[in-house]
């Protein structure tokens, strides 16, 4: 019989029976007006969440892949237009950029931070792009189409570096969709303006997932985009309510991508506990990190960048014969998980973007040894101690064997 979950991967469980009498008031708030979809609850997450993140606006949406598509419809992407990211994302970042009728452009990630890098970025701008000075338009030579926008993604809750990569899309004329979807909370130290800057407030806009999973989470689909820009911010609301800004008036046709009022009611609660949730979850990176240093050369740590606060939505660890490594711990009943184990330019799904094996090598080399250790705010140093001590046995046991 297989062993019972001591240590899940995820405790989705704790956090709702603590919460329990909050959200279980939204509901009765919610059936005592009926008033399921927008109005006034929405309205108060949006501005809490716009705050939270820095940013001026919020407009609270169905998903984080429509949170993405919208922004990037909202942007003035025209079909065939190219939109660069990185190829070690879940694949909702890019589906995003199909949906809203653009082609994707990868370029490679950064071995220390695992996100977009910015010399990466700029090797693709400068010698596989053309930059127009008369119409100021960057184009991709061989395609010749349109480059409009790059999506940084700040994976696992680190942020991607923005200052070059901003600096970048300023000089190319190209928007910056910040992926914040895994972020909440996250800063950036920005060299550029001597101050620390929120994940969401530093493109021209950002998406988020609140799946229930995420650092703020909903009990459901919900999503959530940022700007500071009020007439981006104006077009994302008309692309969620079917083109109207006025019911039954449709400038331009939308979506159906509303967020609940319940689901706001109930991220309207849990955001309250979000800066101490990011809190004992940096706490909990920070002990992984002590507790596994004295086995770094066999089990590499996630690495905080200098200028970055993350916020440990994953703590990923690299280690050789990763396969062998997760039988063990779960045979302890320790849960992990792997985020993502095919890049995406190597998924049957984006067979027809040419891209081959070899071309972004460090994603390659790092999806084929990351595994994410369990990671939530309310794991126990108890529950911790065990996955660090199977963790520390496997390598250990690594070792002799190699000898
Ligand atoms: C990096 C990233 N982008 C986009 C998404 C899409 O969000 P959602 O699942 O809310 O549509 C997710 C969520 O899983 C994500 O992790």
């Amino acid at each position: 019989m297989a062993n019972p979950t001591k240590v899940p991967f995820l405790d989705l469980v704790t956090p709702h029976q603590e919460l329990e009498a909050e959200l279980l008031a939204v509901v009765k708030k919610s059936f005592s007006t009926a008033g399921f979809i927008g109005g006034p609850m929405v309205e108060d997450f949006e501005r809490e969440f716009a705050a939270f993140c820095d940013a001026k606006f919020c407009v609270g949406v169905n998903s984080g892949t429509d949170a993405l598509r919208f922004a990037f419809m909202a942007s003035g992407v025209e079909e065939g237009d190219i939109i660069v990211t990185v190829p070690n994302t879940f694949i909702a970042t890019t589906e995003a950029i199909s949906q809203a009728g653009a082609k994707i452009a990868f370029v490679d990630i950064n071995e220390q931070t695992y996100t977009l890098d910015p010399e990466k970025l700029r090797e693709y701008l400068e010698l596989r792009c053309e930059f127009n000075q008369t119409t100021g338009q960057l184009i991709e030579r061989e395609s010749k189409r349109r480059v409009v926008g790059i999506v940084p993604v700040h994976l696992y809750g680190q942020t991607a570096d923005m200052d070059p990569i901003l600096e970048l899309a300023s000089r190319y004329h190209l928007f910056v969709i910040e992926d914040a979807c895994q972020a909440h909370g996250a800063e950036y130290f920005s060299k550029k303006e001597n101050r620390w800057r929120r994940a969401g407030s530093m493109g021209h806009a950002a998406a988020f997932s609140v799946y229930p999973g995420k650092n703020l989470g909903a009990c459901g689909e919900a999503g959530a985009t940022t700007t500071n820009d009020e007439a981006l911010a104006k077009r994302m609301k008309m692309i969620r309510d079917h083109g109207q800004a006025k019911k039954y008036y449709h400038d331009i046709e939308g979506y159906n991508g509303r967020l609940d009022s319940i689901q706001a009611g109930w991220l309207s609660v849990k955001l309250r506990h979000l800066a101490k949730w990011n809190e004992s979850r940096r706490k909990l990176a920070h002990r992984y990190h002590e507790l596994l240093a004295e086995v770094k050369e066999s089990l590499v740590l996630p690495r905080e960048a200098s200028w970055t606060r993350g916020v440990y939505h994953l703590y990923v660890v690299r280690v050789q014969d990763r396969e062998a490594f997760q039988a063990y711990l779960g045979e302890a009943g320790i849960g992990t998980g792997i985020h993502y184990p095919i890049p995406l330019h190597q998924q049957v799904a984006y067979k027809h973007l040419g891209y081959i094996t070899g071309d972004f090598p460090v994603t390659e080399r790092v999806a084929r040894e990351i595994v994410s250790l369990p990671m939530f705010p309310q794991l126990t140093h108890d529950q911790q101690n065990q996955v660090v001590s199977k963790a520390k046995e496997f390598v250990g046991a690594k070792v002799v064997a190699a000898k």
